[in-house]
């Protein structure tokens, strides 16, 4: 059976020439960049290497990356470390939003329970949280912000650089998480007007079990994971050179060619948004639709249907529901509920997420799948 991919926000495949240029690093180039002779040197100049390339994706310096094992590693340690360096235990107030990846919620908990404070912000139903909103959050004791780009669910993005000059005047640290827009959308530190960012290279077709933490030069952080002293002493432990290397090469691709894929596939995702709006109607509702989205990501809630179950019966179809969805105890994703789906809705939600290597054809037979679906099920 030919599958139809439409789930690049979960993971991208690796790109063919990500997987060249990592390959000599297993196996020719095995040194240990520590180490001072010529097979360590190759290793750290290497990852000296992807470390620019991939400071230029964001427009930093190189000595501003640190590399980390992912998007949840990345925002462990920018929350966990800004909010815990300096001053005593439980001293301090985080501000982030109710729409959060697990992995900036979760962080965000383990400083609650650690005696921190935490002000949860929501969005609108259009999926984008107001800066009002942040700036009345704000206490004297405020020490950081985190705040998703782009929301991995629904695909909205958030007006982080207003948000910064917020940050700004009241002196507080400002985070991004941009797994789900680094590649796809431009994200130039400087525009965003961030002092830390999260990147993971899954999402931009690098291995899964790779990312990046960008810290404006100057920003305090207290290392998570505690050893010698690679990556400046913040995230310590013999580097993944291979993955390391495939995340540099990832960003110089996305740097050179993001902007050339925008276009393809946000027509791609429009196109898919018609071919099934015009099967199942004007019940059909686009989450997010008003405000502005990431180019491939298209959220979809179909009436009345278990979307789980309706996947099921498309076994060639690879497409993500609206997250973990038990209807009954209102526990359901946390972005359906705060742009205000009913526990119904968000179960009947679909993401569809296209990417470098979705062509016409997969677009329009995954919607004609997915009508027939909905159909059959209205039938039963
Ligand atoms: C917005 C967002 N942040 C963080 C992560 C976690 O990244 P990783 O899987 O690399 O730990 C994801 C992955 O789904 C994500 O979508």
């Amino acid at each position: 059976m030919k599958r139809i991919y439409l789930d690049y926000n979960a993971t991208t495949p690796v790109a063919p020439s990500i997987i060249e240029s990592m390959q000599p690093f297993f196996s020719q180039h095995f040194g240990n960049p520590s180490s001072a002779h010529s097979m360590g040197r190759a290793c750290s100049e290497a990852i000296e290497d992807a470390r620019m390339y991939v400071g230029s994706m964001l427009g930093v310096d190189r000595e501003e990356i640190i590399f980390t094992s992912g998007g949840t590693e990345s925002n462990n340690l920018a929350i966990v470390g800004v909010m815990t360096a300096g001053g005593p235990p439980g001293d301090g107030h985080l501000i982030t939003t109710t729409f959060e990846h697990p992995a900036v919620s979760a962080p965000a908990s383990f400083l609650e329970r650690m005696g921190y404070e935490v002000s949860y912000v929501c969005c609108d139903a259009s999926g984008v949280v107001q800066p009002e909103s942040i700036e009345a959050a704000i206490r004297s004791d405020t020490r950081l912000v985190s705040i998703m780009h782009a929301n991995n669910e629904i695909g909205t993005i958030q007006p982080v650089r207003k948000i910064s000059e917020i940050c700004q005047q009241h002196g507080i640290l400002l985070h991004t998480d941009a797994a789900q827009s680094a590649g796809k959308i431009p994200t130039m530190v400087d525009e965003l007007g961030v002092d830390l960012l999260t990147i993971a290279g899954h999402k931009l077709y690098a291995p899964k079990g790779i990312g990046a933490l960008y810290v404006r030069e100057g920003v305090s952080i207290e290392p998570v994971v505690h050893g010698a002293g690679h990556e400046g002493g913040i995230r310590p432990g013999t580097e993944n050179v291979p993955y390391i290397v495939a995340l540099g090469q990832a960003c110089k691709m996305a740097a050179k060619s993001a902007e050339t894929h925008r276009d393809r596939l946000s027509s791609l995702r429009d196109r898919l948004a018609d071919e099934i709006s015009s099967g199942v109607g004007q019940q059909l509702i686009i989450n997010g639709q008003t405000a502005p989205r990431l180019p491939n990501t298209l959220s979809v809630v179909f009436p009345n249907v278990d979307a789980n179950e309706m996947l099921l019966r498309i076994p060639e179809l690879c497409a993500s529901t609206g997250a973990a969805c038990h209807s009954d105890d209102g526990n359901y994703s946390t972005t359906l509920k705060s742009i205000g789906l009913s526990a119904d809705q968000a179960k009947g939600t679909v993401r569809l997420s296209v990417g470098w290597y979705t062509n016409e054809e997969e677009i329009e037979r995954a919607s004609s799948l997915l009508i027939d679906a909905w159909e059959n099920s209205q039938d039963s």
